[in-house]
């Protein structure tokens, strides 16, 4: 068992009154069981996570592992040796430079037998499927891959507790399932007690338990259904309810069966399937298909519209006359309206942050493959740095784009290369962190390296509106965001859109993040597009996106999961307003229902 008792902490203890990351904290975690641990960005899940590892020590209070305190140095050790934890950020933990001795590392440590260390690495890395990169060297993978490689290198000492901080931030679904399952299986089989920080609503019902917290307190605890319950508590704590609890609770009264809420897309079409009474809606399939959305409109616009920056049948590889050559792009053809919203979605090593770096001139596939208002950029003499002001770009990892160690002087450091006053510059400031939903007097002097994960994030966005670019290209920028920050954020790329004429360009592993805000999406795979069109246009291919390992929307995959067992079923809802349309129409006189058949 790990308990907190009463524990408080600050990080700048010697500044009276500063405000605490934890305050007055009383937790249980038991062995065998996954608590997941919710809360929005700094809300103090990752210092919770030190404090239980003992990394840090309460300055008030008492953090106890199995009975031992981590403030006692006699039982320091053994409070510490019991917990293994994994970082948010996988550079903060990885020690070697190779895959299999950075696995190897923490069980040799230990002193645990050779053949031991094998079998359970061979357990491991299969159900992570990491078997194939095992001889890698570290530099070189991808990170999310390196997210697996310090999972793995902690799951093989076997420890009694494991901290996990949003450990699935930069996983494809089919590395996510696996880790939900490893974590499921090791709590089942040796007892593991899980600490599972996430972001993710939908990784939550896997969990037995869930704590929530704010203001470095634990304000809800409970089962994920009852959690999950209170949609109104948990937005305003900056959380959010899984899409399947929402759908479930806006169509309610029109089913008959509500005895238990589903927590899952399977339990939920079953709970549908075995309570609507079925009938074909007369009209239309579906009126919420026919919403007609933007796709038909936006596919003309495209050709009418004037492209602000394109891509012909770019081609790029790394490291080109090599042995270690790596095709980056193996010709991408991409057309960029003026002021539209395109999004490029890929599995990890598709090309996608290849391709923006492409944009803004930083890589140089060749002549005649990028064009920026109808200019090769490669041309001889071509100005770059003008580019490069027009088009913003927010990196995958913040830690690469935060260069300097204040925040105000990292946002305005940009800014230098426009020569503006000091007040404008001051103003740009200020307005580019407020529209991140960051205060302004409470930030521009904080330490970058004092930032929570999710604080940073936001720091790297701000740093590329204050530049009030032409086009905005985004890799994974809501990686790390909590739900509400994640809403509010896309929100406000639409918002920039509509009000500046802003170009969106938006890299991304999920359509999650952007199937109802862009206008194309193009689908790549190794350095090429597999397919485009607008948001329903791709929704047509599931069978393609789940076979490339890229995230479906939350609806999309409800949606399967209900034509699974009624096949007339045939909507492709962009939202959870068209799912619940199209779901009513099924819900029929005989549920409870709206009786929408007759509309
Ligand atoms: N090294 C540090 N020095 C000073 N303050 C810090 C430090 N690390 C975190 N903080 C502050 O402590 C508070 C809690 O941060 P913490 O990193 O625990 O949040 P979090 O819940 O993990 O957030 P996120 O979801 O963004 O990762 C925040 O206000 C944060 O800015
Ligand atoms: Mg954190």
């Amino acid at each position: 068992m790990i308990e907190l008792r009463n524990v408080t902490f600050r990080y700048n203890a010697r500044i009276k009154d500063s405000a605490p990351a934890i305050q007055s904290l009383n937790m249980v975690f038991h062995e065998g069981e996954i608590a997941a641990v919710l809360g929005k960005n700094g809300s103090g899940k990752s210092t919770l996570s030190r404090i239980i590892s003992g990394i840090l020590k309460p300055q008030f209070g008492e953090a106890l592992v199995d009975g031992y305190s981590t403030s006692i140095p006699k039982e320091m050790w053994e409070a510490r040796s019991r917990v293994g934890i994994v970082f948010q950020n996988p550079d903060d933990q990885i020690i070697s430079n190779n895959v299999l001795d950075e696995i190897v590392f923490g069980p040799e440590n230990l002193g645990i037998p050779r053949n031991e260390i094998e079998s359970r690495i061979q357990e491991i890395s299969q159900i992570l499927q990491i078997e194939s990169i095992m001889d890698y060297p570290i530099h070189e993978l991808t990170f999310g891959q390196k997210q697996l490689v310090a999972i793995a290198g902690v799951l093989a000492m076997r420890p009694r507790y494991m901290i996990f901080d949003e450990p699935t931030t930069s996983l494809g679904p089919e590395q996510t399932q696996a880790l939900l399952q490893i974590i499921q299986k090791f709590a089942r089989e040796y007892h593991l007690g899980v600490i599972y920080i996430t972001h993710n609503m939908d990784e939550v019902p896997f969990c037995d338990t869930v704590f929530v917290m704010e203001n470095g307190s634990v304000i809800r605890q409970g089962a994920p259904s009852q959690i999950f319950a209170d949609a109104m508590a948990m937005r305003q704590y900056g959380l959010d309810i899984p899409a399947v609890t929402e759908i479930y609770q806006r169509i309610k009264t029109s089913l008959t069966e509500t005895s238990v809420m589903p927590l899952n897309e399977e339990q939920f079409a079953e709970i549908f399937a075995n309570s609507a009474h079925i009938t074909q809606p007369e009209a239309t399939p579906s009126a919420a298909g026919s919403t007609s959305d933007n796709s038909d409109n936006t596919q003309k616009n495209t050709e009418a519209a004037s492209l602000i920056i394109e891509t012909k049948d770019a081609h790029f590889t790394y490291k080109a006359g090599t042995p270690f050559a790596q095709i980056g792009l193996a010709g991408i053809t991409i057309r960029v309206p003026q002021g539209s919203f395109i999004a490029c979605v890929g599995p990890t090593r598709s090309g996608k942050s290849t391709l923006l770096d492409s944009l803004n001139g930083v890589l140089k596939p060749g002549r005649n493959m990028v064009f920026y208002q109808g200019k090769d950029i490669h041309t001889p003499g071509y100005d770059l740095s003008a580019l490069r002001k027009d088009v913003g770009v927010v990196f995958q990892s913040p830690d690469a784009q935060i260069i300097k160690d204040v925040v105000g002087k990292d946002i305005a450091f940009g800014l230098r290369q426009l020569k503006l006053s000091l007040a404008e510059s001051r103003q740009r400031v200020q307005e580019s962190l407020e529209s991140v939903g960051l205060n302004y007097e409470e930030f521009r002097n904080r330490y970058t390296y004092t930032l929570s994960g999710g604080q940073k994030r936001r720091v790297t966005i701000a740093g590329a509106l204050a530049l009030r670019p032409k086009i905005l290209a985004l890799d994974e920028p809501t990686a790390g965001l909590d739900p509400q920050g994640r809403a509010g954020f896309l929100q406000m790329l639409k918002q920039l859109g509509n009000d500046r004429g802003l170009t969106i360009i938006y890299m991304t592993a999920n359509l999650e993040d952007i199937i109802a805000l862009a206008d194309t999406i193009y689908l790549l795979e190794n350095g090429k597009v597999v397919m485009s069109g607008s948001p329903k246009e791709i929704l047509e291919h599931t069978d393609t996106i789940a076979r490339m390992n890229i995230g479906l929307p939350a609806v999309t995959r409800i949606s399967a999961a209900i034509k699974r067992r009624i096949p007339s079923f045939a909507e492709n809802a962009l939202n959870l307003h068209e799912l619940e349309t199209a779901l009513l129409q099924y819900a029929g006189p005989n549920g409870r229902g709206k009786g929408l058949n007759s509309l």
